[in-house]
């Protein structure tokens, strides 16, 4: 199964973007997360444009609403290429089915579709206090989980710690993608010691680990944003990264 290291590429505009890839010309094209930041502020020429330069695409717009809007908006993204999308699963079932439906090109080619379960920002105090889910967040992460694999979904997005117990549920070859992923020695000064490990930035990811913990952990790919994009030599930690998460 295909393993690989995505750079969340978290700029507010083209220019950034662009500037911040100029490093990585005739090197190992990245795997790359466009959110909602960069796709609200661009559009999809900024897909096109990432994907003309030969880069995967994760387009993480993690869409949630009716199964028929989804349908149709899912449809749209198809076209436009992208390798990795993905939808909230508390859309239910229905909804991950018609998102599936709406991603398969008449060839039957479609890109890989992920669910996220619940955030990470979410605690299991205020999912059980504001969305009177009453269950453990464990629990619910589980059973969202298993909702994406019934709907045919190709695994979902989980902190790196969880990856296990969603293999255990789901299967192996039901993926994992992880953000959280901090280098060792800044590990220890952020999340939850609450200190800094980016210049000026107070570290707000608290369910963190290693590349090399989550690969053994079982992430399939590992989603990894300032670590790379920070750095003072983003290439070189694009490196570590895959060093440490492919073991090349
Ligand atoms: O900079 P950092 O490595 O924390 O970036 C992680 C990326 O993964 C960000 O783009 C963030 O939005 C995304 N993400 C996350 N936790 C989730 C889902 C997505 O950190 N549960």
């Amino acid at each position: 199964m295909a393993k690989d290291v995505i750079i969340a590429c978290d700029f507010a505009g083209r220019q950034q973007t662009l500037d911040f890839l100029d490093a990585f010309e005739g090197r190992r094209k990245p795997f790359l997360k466009i959110g909602m930041e960069l796709y609200y502020a661009e559009g999809p020429d900024i897909v096109r444009e990432l994907k003309r330069r030969g880069h995967p695409i994760f387009l993480d717009l993690k869409l949630h609403d009716i199964p028929n809007t989804v349908k149709k908006a899912m449809r749209v993204l198809s076209s436009l290429d992208v390798d990795m999308c993905n939808v909230h699963a508390a859309g239910t079932v229905e909804m991950m089915r018609a998102a599936l439906e709406g991603l398969t090109r008449e060839d039957g080619s479609r890109p890989l579709l992920i669910a996220v379960t619940q955030l990470t920002s979410t605690s299991e105090e205020r999912m059980q206090r504001e969305l009177l889910i009453g269950a453990g967040i464990d629990e619910t992460i589980v059973k969202y989980a298993q909702n994406a694999k019934e709907a045919g979904l190709d695994g979902v997005v989980c902190s790196p710690l969880e990856a296990a117990m969603v293999k255990d549920a789901c299967g192996p070859d039901f993926l994992a993608i992880t953000p959280g992923i901090r280098f060792a020695e800044s590990a220890r000064d952020s999340g939850a010691s609450g200190k800094t490990c980016f210049p000026g930035v107070q570290d707000d990811q608290v369910r963190i680990t290693t590349p090399a913990r989550a690969r053994q952990i079982g992430s399939d790919y590992i989603v990894v944003g300032r670590p790379v994009t920070a750095a003072p030599d983003p290439v070189a930690a694009y490196g570590r990264c895959l060093k440490e998460f492919l073991n090349q």
